[in-house]
């Protein structure tokens, strides 16, 4: 396919989806958020209590996903669940799913078809290594824990949420070692991937590079 794909790839709360969404934004591209669909595997099973290591069971669910994405809404069976799936503990059952390959066989297809024109942004984990690895740019965007468990606590207490850094950080770690250290599909920079350290970097000063890298690239 000729249509041009941005890979963004990088640890929890290192920016990439708000730059992902920024960047998407400014080109008119489309943009696929990869964990909302990991995300929405990880709801159904919690709200139908399928076992975490049935997995065939959770790719059953994974394929059939009943979803959809709209104006940045995203749906489940008609149910807006934009929300429902941010929540830490929906986000730790998406990481445990996540290191399963059946689960990631089954959302393979479905990423592939948000290939569009005139373009797309894919922001994830494995989208430069695994989903989209002959994209003509892959970012690979890190902060440090620090600055990232600082972001996550800030989203949460702007939201009226309570939180403690402690505990932030504590899960942050432990999310990421599951995400690096797995066998299939493990977090890792793709070939080729511009590594940015965005912690000492706003957002759109993350954008304007990536928007620059993507210039050069096409
Ligand atoms: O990016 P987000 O925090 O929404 O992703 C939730 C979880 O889904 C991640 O912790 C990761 O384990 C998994 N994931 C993945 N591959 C992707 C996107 C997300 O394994 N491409």
């Amino acid at each position: 396919s000729t249509i041009p794909v941005i890979a963004i790839d990088g640890p929890t709360a290192s920016g990439k989806g708000t730059v992902a969404h920024r960047v998407a934004d400014r080109l008119g591209y489309h943009y696929l958020d990869s964990g909302a669909l990991y995300r929405l595997t990880a709801l159904t099973a919690l709200r139908r209590a399928t076992p975490l290591n049935d997995e065939h069971a959770l790719a059953k669910l994974a394929e059939h996903l009943p979803c959809s994405f709209a104006g940045g809404e995203i749906l489940l069976a008609n149910e807006n669940v934009t929300d429902a799936i941010r929540a830490e503990a929906v986000g730790n059952t998406a990481s445990q799913i996540a290191a399963l390959p059946a689960v990631r066989q089954a959302l393979f297809a479905l990423q592939l078809g948000f290939r569009k024109a005139p373009g797309l942004v894919a922001d994830g984990r494995d989208m430069g290594t695994v989903i989209f690895p002959h994209a003509p740019l892959k970012v690979f965007l890190t902060a440090s824990a620090d600055a990232r468990a600082q972001r996550r606590y800030k989203q949460l207490i702007d939201k009226g949420i309570s939180a403690s850094i402690e505990d932030l950080l504590m899960d942050l770690n432990a999310r990421d070692a599951r995400d690096t250290h797995r066998a299939i599909a493990p977090l890792v920079p793709a070939e080729g991937a511009h590594v940015l350290d965005t912690s000492n970097m706003t957002a759109d000063e993350a954008v304007d590079l990536v928007l620059k890298w993507h210039a050069a690239a096409v």
